[in-house]
């Protein structure tokens, strides 16, 4: 998937607690970042009102609420996300296909009365998960022809894409396609600092974008660096010469 320039695929985790401190953390990255994820934590925190904030404000939100419920539950859910103008949005591929249908129906629905189309993804596989949880869920196939089986039918649900780890992304954009959005965390290394903090299998900004990324989402590396806005500076810096465009 093709963005117009490089910082429009840096998505930076507001893991933060309070919405003033999401806001500065907004105000520090204006104008790099080209978007800024709003989690379940901020988002129980801080709420609907923090998402209009920084919409008014100007960026593009990624609510990432992971919804998963019946499909009538979520797609109430899907349309309150898009009424917030949050630009993309998210459900478990796992809650299935009338679940996803639902989803992508309640956000075209909503975008009809809005004017504001949202990207909906879908989650493949938590990257918590290893293959031994899986099977405990009764998920017998191996973890990779999981992630790869949600996203086709997270595709042909409606959706636009998926949240996936940086090592799937390949398989993935082989499978879907050059217009598919792959959303991917655990970004580490290079430009985005060698601490992994809790991050299993990582990857750098400029490598996850080269195997098929859409978007990388960063978090720790910007939050936690002493000038956030120059370390999600160097971030861009690196997609820009990587030539990824
Ligand atoms: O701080 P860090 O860069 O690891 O942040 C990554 C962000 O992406 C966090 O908000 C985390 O919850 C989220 N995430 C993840 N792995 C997934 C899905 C989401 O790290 N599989």
């Amino acid at each position: 998937m093709s963005t117009s320039n490089p910082g429009d695929r840096l998505l930076v985790a507001l893991d933060v607690d309070t919405a003033e401190r999401a806001i500065a953390l907004a105000d520090q990255v204006r104008g790099i970042a080209g978007g800024l994820k709003v989690g379940s934590r901020l988002f129980t925190m801080a709420g609907p009102d923090l998402v209009r904030r920084l919409v008014d404000s100007g960026a593009r939100v990624f609510l990432d609420l992971k919804f998963h419920d019946i499909p009538n539950t979520v797609a109430q859910a899907v349309d309150a996300a898009v009424r917030t103008g949050a630009w993309m949005i998210n459900v478990h591929a796992s809650g299935g296909s009338a679940m996803m249908q639902a989803a992508a129906r309640a956000a075209a629905d909503a975008a009809a009365s809005t004017g504001r189309q949202p990207v909906v993804i879908g989650v493949t596989v938590l990257t918590s998960m290893d293959e031994a949880m899986l099977k405990q869920t009764g998920v017998a196939r191996p973890l990779p022809e999981q992630v790869l089986t949600l996203a086709q039918m997270a595709q042909a649900a409606g959706l636009q894409g998926v949240v996936a780890s940086p090592h799937e992304t390949a398989a993935i954009r082989r499978v879907c396609g050059p217009d598919f959005a792959i959303v991917t965390p655990g970004i580490r290394g290079a430009s985005a600092g060698q601490d992994k903090n809790d991050q299993a299998r990582t990857m750098g900004p400029a490598e996850a974008v080269k195997t098929g990324a859409s978007y990388i989402v960063v978090g720790r590396p910007i939050i936690g660096a002493s000038n956030p806005r120059a370390a999600a500076a160097a971030i861009v810096d690196e997609l820009t010469l990587n030539g990824e465009q």
